[in-house]
């Protein structure tokens, strides 16, 4: 049953089915910056750049963004509203939504459940050491590390390279990701990202500006958007679409249990559109930054090409901010950025895996936080201890298991649900929203499912261009 409660400039439908404790996101723009602060992260400020670099600029730019269109927007619809209409995590918002197909709905709520959790799992236990380092090179410039300086080559390798600093930095990142998911969805996620999304636009915004005044900037763009389609590999195109999930928090249930906690359907499609917008143009705005930064001071050349790979932000980087004028300012507001994004993402990742001890298992909120970020923390001492197995997990996780979760989504959302739960987000646009809701029907089941299936054969080999 359904009741509607009558504020002065909306009519939010309250769902009786979903119990008070749960929680939820007390205003729009709330959720929406918690959802964006989930998709922004290490993958827009580290990964995003060093992949462009790596595969030669514009025209894997220009892929990329396809992938975005494509797959990513019609995913993220259909994780949104699978958890508005499923009111639940994982597991169980798929569950009630697919509950008239009998075992293949059961089966489909087991498998995405259990995929969405082990993904959310393990991208944690990397993505904490990863912004462990970030949390390292933000004290070097504040100059509080002893013998550590910004200009000094060794820096990366002293605590990439070192376990036990490692593993400390880990524990930090941990230890903050956990109090934020502990004090619930509006208490916690909400109130931490209402805060850290408008500071970490302000320091970009900061540094585009510098970087505008200092030079590089229109080699830098050139470099994004001049495509050069020689450089185009079948690899690069399989790395977009993986970092298209990445990027967009896709594939693994993160805005599905976002979603859960919305009150309304009302704005579902507006609002992924502007995560996904948010997300872009923070990428391109972050790339645009590093790579002024890189040809101010001579060029990828200058740094070979091993140096733009995932060393560029923590390796390449430090050494041009310690050359520039003002460079130590930009340093610690640049590694500022990459915590505040890497901890608004990773209240997500912990968020999938509480929901379901919370949501099914009738565990206590905070306890459900502590044992499982303690869990993550154990598992991600293995990344500390070696860049073997933090390379293997961000492989695994980024370039299978991501775009299997959607792919499974994909069929859910398009061939599963009832027409009802399927268009219900469309209904605010009123005589717009039949066509539309057509045009994402169709793309859900022929083309996103396709286009996975496609990529994901091609990765292992069974497909061959
Ligand atoms: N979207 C995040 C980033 O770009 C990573 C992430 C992936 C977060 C999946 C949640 C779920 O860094």
């Amino acid at each position: 049953m359904s009741a509607a409660v009558h504020t002065n400039e909306i009519t939010v439908a309250v769902d009786d089915a979903q119990p008070a404790s749960r929680g939820g996101f007390a205003t729009r723009l709330g959720f929406i910056l918690a959802a964006a602060g989930s998709a922004v992260g290490l993958g827009n400020i580290w990964k995003f750049p060093y992949i462009t670099g790596v595969y030669g600029g514009g025209a894997f730019v220009l892929v990329y963004l396809g992938c975005i269109l494509l797959i990513g927007l019609p995913l993220m619809y259909a994780e949104l509203i699978i958890g508005r209409r499923g009111g639940k995590d994982v597991f169980g918002a798929l569950r009630s939504l697919t509950e008239k197909q009998g075992v293949a709905g059961k089966l489909m709520s087991y498998a995405t459940g259990f995929l969405s959790i082990a993904s959310g799992f393990l991208i944690l236990s990397f993505y904490a050491v990863v912004a462990g380092w970030a949390i390292h090179f933000f004290c070097v410039s504040l100059g509080v590390i002893p013998g550590a300086t910004l200009g000094d080559k060794t820096v990366f390798a002293g605590v990439a390279g070192n376990a036990w600093l490692s593993s400390a930095w880990h524990t930090v990142f941990m230890l903050m990701t956990i109090s934020v998911v502990m004090l619930g969805v509006h208490g916690g996620i909400e109130r931490v990202c209402k805060i850290l999304m408008p500071l970490l636009a302000l320091i970009l915004v900061g540094l585009l500006i510098y970087v505008g005044m200092t030079g590089g900037l229109n080699e830098s763009l050139a470099f994004l958007f001049a495509p050069d389609f020689s450089k185009l590999t079948g690899e690069a195109v399989l790395e977009a679409l993986g970092h298209a999930f990445f990027t967009l928090s896709l594939g693994m249930g993160a805005m599905i249990t976002y979603g859960s906690y919305l009150k309304s359907e009302k704005h579902v499609v507006r609002d992924g559109v502007s995560v996904a917008i948010l997300d872009t143009v923070i990428a391109l705005t972050a790339g645009a930054v590093i790579f002024a930064v890189v040809f101010s001071m001579g060029g990828l050349d200058v740094l070979g090409k091993d140096k733009a790979g995932p060393g560029l932000v923590f390796q390449s980087l430090p050494l041009l901010f310690a050359q520039m004028p003002g460079g130590t300012i930009v340093a610690v507001l640049f590694f500022g950025l990459l915590i505040f994004a890497a901890w608004s993402s990773a209240v997500s990742l912990l968020e999938v895996v509480v929901a379901y001890l919370v949501d099914e298992r009738g565990m206590n909120r905070t306890t459900a936080a502590w044992l499982m970020g303690w869990a993550i923390w154990a598992v991600g001492l293995a990344s500390a201890w070696s860049m073997k197995v933090l390379g293997f997990l961000d492989d695994i996780t980024t370039m299978y298991m991501l775009p299997l979760g959607g792919l499974l989504i994909a069929i859910a959302a398009g061939w599963m649900l009832s027409k009802k739960d399927r268009e219900s987000g469309f209904s605010a646009f009123g005589n717009v929203g039949g066509a539309l809701s057509k045009g994402w029907t169709f793309t859900i089941r022929y083309i996103t499912p396709v286009l996975v299936a496609v990529v994901i054969l091609a990765k292992v080999g069974l497909l061959k261009f």
